[in-house]
């Protein structure tokens, strides 16, 4: 018998500005997404925030998925999909995040991506903004630095609950909160040195206007669609100690916590007893409001989404290298590490997973995971192509039987959606040859291609395990 409960959600995730291109149509203005390129100098390096005409920018045409909706839906409903993880972008909204009238072309693209979902009987899982914020809002304001964006949020959200009050039940923050803290170009909208000698209180700051932020999404999603569930989002992984050392011990605990850190004030709404020493630690003194603690208290999330790829390993004495998503650690012999260097490990996610269940005893939901894989394209012999990714297969089992058996153990977990259900832009290289779909999207590093979508093997495969409910993993 199946471990996963009757109603789980099975299904996959997509961000706006991963899949959908189209980023200057039907009044939509830059977000800082738009002006990130192919390659890590290109993406971290300092032309953040500025935009070239030279220069490619994978997601200003992405996979097309703005254009091509309904074809990509219709795939994912013939696996038997019955949530999608996606998100609104900002920018179609709000061009510019701060005026006062959305833009209704925006408004009604995603009416229409909706309303093809429902028409499945697929639930939208909506993250309310993954990993961009209208550039405008980063030019002006510094991005989260500046507290007038709480407003700006507050605006937006008000207008998407309102809109899609009876299309949308789930809702997600901010994707990946924590990631804040290493990479603030992505959530924050900004870009603080890593030597710059303020940058914990720059971070730390932004992180309170985005958690106050989450807090008000979190009132007027209640208030707006009573019926709803709103969750926060973060980067995941399981970290271990490189001994029983206890220093090593010692400095791992040290390191849960600094991601943990984000879930205990957005699944509590409280900050922890520990940030008073925390901060003392990292000089941060935080312009707290009034009123701020007190929404957050009476906000908190209803459940806790999280990506999981890998796990870390960390040591007392040396910096890691293992490379991660958007993190670091030492490497792990135990492991088997993707093309990337991101070494996976389904135990760890059992592991991760109690632990977060133990730690909040709210619902869980794995709103990431995946293998990152370059795929060939094959003919099928039917007259059409397909990929043999066998690799992806394996990953993706051992990680649903993790699930399982966390299952097993007492966890309550809503939902799985892998990432990248179809093959889109990476986020951290910004290239197409990271795939992760079942469904091939044929388009390469250059935005080169057809655009056609082509099943995978995996494809197949994961409809049978959506069709059995868990069970057969085959
Ligand atoms: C998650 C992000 O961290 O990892 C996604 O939320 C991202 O946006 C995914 O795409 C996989 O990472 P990458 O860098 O391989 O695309």
């Amino acid at each position: 018998m199946s471990k996963f409960p009757e109603n789980f959600l099975w299904g996959g995730a997509i961000a706006a500005n991963q899949c959908e291109g189209a980023y200057l149509e039907d009044g939509k203005l830059p977000s800082t997404a738009d002006t990130l390129g192919v390659g890590f100098e290109n993406r971290f390096g300092t032309s953040y925030g500025k935009i070239d005409s030279n220069r490619y920018y994978p997601s200003h045409r992405a996979i097309d998925f703005y254009h091509r909706y309904k074809e990509d839906i219709a795939l994912f409903a013939e696996m038997g999909f019955n949530c999608l993880r996606m998100s609104i972008a900002w920018s179609r909204i709000y061009p510019l995040g701060d005026e006062l009238k959305p833009n209704e072309k925006g408004l009604q693209f995603y009416d229409d991506v909706f309303d093809e979902l429902l028409k499945y009987g697929i639930q939208p899982i909506v993250d309310i903004t993954h990993y961009e914020i209208p550039l405008h809002l980063s030019l002006k304001y510094g991005g989260w630095q500046d507290r007038r964006l709480i407003e700006f949020y507050e605006r937006y959200c008000h207008t998407i609950f309102e809109r899609y009050k009876n299309k949308v039940k789930y809702w997600m923050n901010f994707t990946e909160i924590n990631t804040i803290n290493y990479l603030p170009q992505f959530n924050g909208g900004f870009v603080v040195e890593r030597q710059d000698k303020n940058r914990a209180q720059i971070i730390f700051q932004a992180a309170h206007h985005m958690f106050v932020a989450s807090a008000k999404a979190n009132e007027l999603c209640h208030q707006i669609i009573p019926e709803s569930v709103i969750g926060m989002n973060m980067a995941g992984k399981q970290l271990y100690p490189a001994t029983c050392k206890p220093e090593d011990v010692y400095e791992t605990l040290l390191n849960k916590r600094e991601t943990m850190f984000f879930s205990d004030v957005m699944m509590n709404g409280v900050y922890p007893a520990y940030t008073k020493s925390m901060f003392k630690r990292l000089e941060v003194n935080l312009d707290i409001r009034e009123g701020d603690l007190e929404l957050m208290k009476n906000n908190p999330c209803d459940y806790l989404g999280f990506s999981y790829y890998m796990s870390n390993v960390i040591q007392s004495d040396t910096k890691g290298s293992a490379i991660g998503n958007m993190s670091w650690g030492l490497p792990n012999p135990y492991l088997k590490g993707s093309e990337w260097g991101w070494q996976y490990d389904p135990i760890g996610l059992t592991s991760y997973m109690i632990e977060l269940y133990d730690r909040y005893n709210k619902p869980l939901f794995l709103a990431e995971n995946g293998l990152g894989a370059k795929d060939t394209l094959k003919d099928d012999g039917n007259g059409s192509y397909t990929v043999e990714d066998d690799y992806r297969i394996e990953y993706l089992r051992e990680h649903i039987e993790a699930c399982a058996n966390a299952i097993d153990q007492g966890v309550e977990l809503i939902g799985y959606a892998s990432w990248g259900s179809i093959d889109l832009v990476s986020a951290s290289t910004g290239q197409m040859s990271k795939r992760y779909g079942y469904i091939y999207a044929d388009v390469d590093d250059e935005g080169n291609g057809t655009f056609e979508r082509y099943r995978k093997k995996s494809f197949y495969w994961y409809k049978k395990v959506i069709g059995s409910n868990g069970e057969n993993l085959g």
